[in-house]
């Protein structure tokens, strides 16, 4: 059986990571990997985690399952979160929410509810997308579609060219959205944007799903909902595919949710059922430990203030190396506008230069980054900025 199953190739941001550990060049760069990474290049745990873990190791009881759709105080904790405590759609109980391994597992598991929900339901993803949004939506079956998102010319959204798209959309079709941050580009619907996009789902009939995988990365963890609040409130249903990997720097411990807002208390009840089917049939039940960290930091105020503070200072530190490149690129004689790299936000942005221009990055100067010129800002530091800027310049 197992001899008809070919080799497949490495996966490319894989293949970047093992480049750039053989890479013996002492000023070598990495932007390619998705993870915060601090001033030294580290990707500590946080303070507010490591108390919180102290806390469950101390007060912890039992190691019995937690039940398909995990810990409720979890679940609260998330849903408060994300649409915030008094959301109408919290009032009218429209809302139904579970734990998953990650905000891979919520998109997965959310696909999955689609196909039961509508096994022809095609859903829409942003050209370009964040590159498992692919395997992890489709491999249930759906089919995938795309729709315009970003301009390389002119750094920013081709709102038109996505609202044109989407009038093709059927009713029951789903449309992927990122809340905030979108990964790679970085560029984010404005508040209009979202008002447009929701206005059209009502007269369409199609599904946002909203993957939300940076709160509190690009304008605050209040300001980042803004979208996911405005659908959840003016929206008969959407879904919602939340990580916590990024806010709480717990990638490994494999934390997220599937948020869905129902037309109805009844048809949350019977979406929440056949979530946890689906999740029985699958994994079964999600991890503990993680989850448990996030409900204990969020619900209590000592533990949440002091996470809201290292959260504030990651998107800080973000905030001001885009800054910083730019100026350093106009310093140096850049040439063409950068300024886009400053209007964008979370961890990712296009350079908007060539492949072969990335190449030579690699190959002269030891930078990675992916091919289509992604870079995850946060590998920025100020002992590699005036490196980075000046081999930029060199490439253009
Ligand atoms: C856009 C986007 N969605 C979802 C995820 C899922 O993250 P995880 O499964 O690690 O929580 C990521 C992680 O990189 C992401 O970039």
């Amino acid at each position: 059986m197992f001899e008809n199953l070919p080799q497949l190739p490495a996966d490319p941001i894989l293949g970047l990571m093992d480049a750039f550990r053989n890479d013996s060049n002492a000023n070598k760069i990495d932007l390619g990997v998705g993870v915060y990474k601090n001033e030294q290049g580290e990707t500590p745990v946080l303070e507010s985690v490591k108390l919180a873990e102290r806390d469950i190791l101390e007060q912890e009881k039992t190691k019995v399952y937690i039940g398909p759709a995990g810990a409720v105080e979890f679940g609260t904790a998330m849903q408060n979160l994300l649409l915030g405590a008094d959301h109408p759609a919290l009032r009218d109980n429209r809302v139904t929410i579970i734990q998953t391994p990650g905000g891979c597992g919520a998109l997965r598991v959310a696909a999955e509810l689609v196909k039961k929900g509508n096994p022809d339901a095609t859903i829409w993803v942003s050209d370009p997308t964040w590159g498992n949004h692919i395997p992890l939506l489709g491999d249930t079956g759906l089919q995938i579609k795309t729709y315009p998102y970003y301009d390389a010319v002119n750094h920013q959204i081709r709102f038109d060219a996505m609202t044109d798209a989407l009038q093709q959309a059927q009713q029951g079709d789903l449309i992927l959205l990122h809340g905030c941050c979108h990964n790679p580009s970085g560029a984010d619907l404005s508040q209009e944007q979202w008002q447009t996009l929701t206005n059209m789902a009502n007269e369409k009939g199609f599904t946002p799903f909203i993957d939300i995988a940076y709160q509190g990365f690009g304008a605050g963890i209040e300001e980042d909902a803004y979208g996911v609040r405005l659908m959840a409130e003016q929206l008969p249903e959407l879904l919602i595919a939340s990580s916590c990997s990024k806010n709480f720097g717990i990638y490994r411990e494999r934390v997220g949710a599937v948020l869905m807002v129902a037309k109805n208390a009844e048809q949350a009840r019977a979406c929440s059922s056949q979530l946890a089917r689906i999740v029985r049939g699958i994994y079964s039940m999600p991890p503990s430990h993680g989850a448990a960290v996030v409900a204990h930091i969020l619900e209590n105020d000592v533990l949440r203030q002091h996470w809201l503070g290292e959260l504030n200072a990651m998107r800080e530190r973000i905030h001001n190396l885009r800054g910083q490149l730019l100026d350093q690129l106009n310093a140096k004689g850049a040439g063409s506008d950068f300024s886009f790299i400053t209007r964008q936000s979370g961890m990712f942005s296009f350079l908007d230069i060539s492949p072969a221009q990335v190449q030579r990055l690699r190959e002269e100067f030891s930078i990675y980054m992916t091919s289509d010129s992604r870079i995850s800002v946060a590998g920025i530091n100020n002992n590699n900025l005036d490196y980075l800027s000046s081999a930029i310049v060199g490439v253009l």
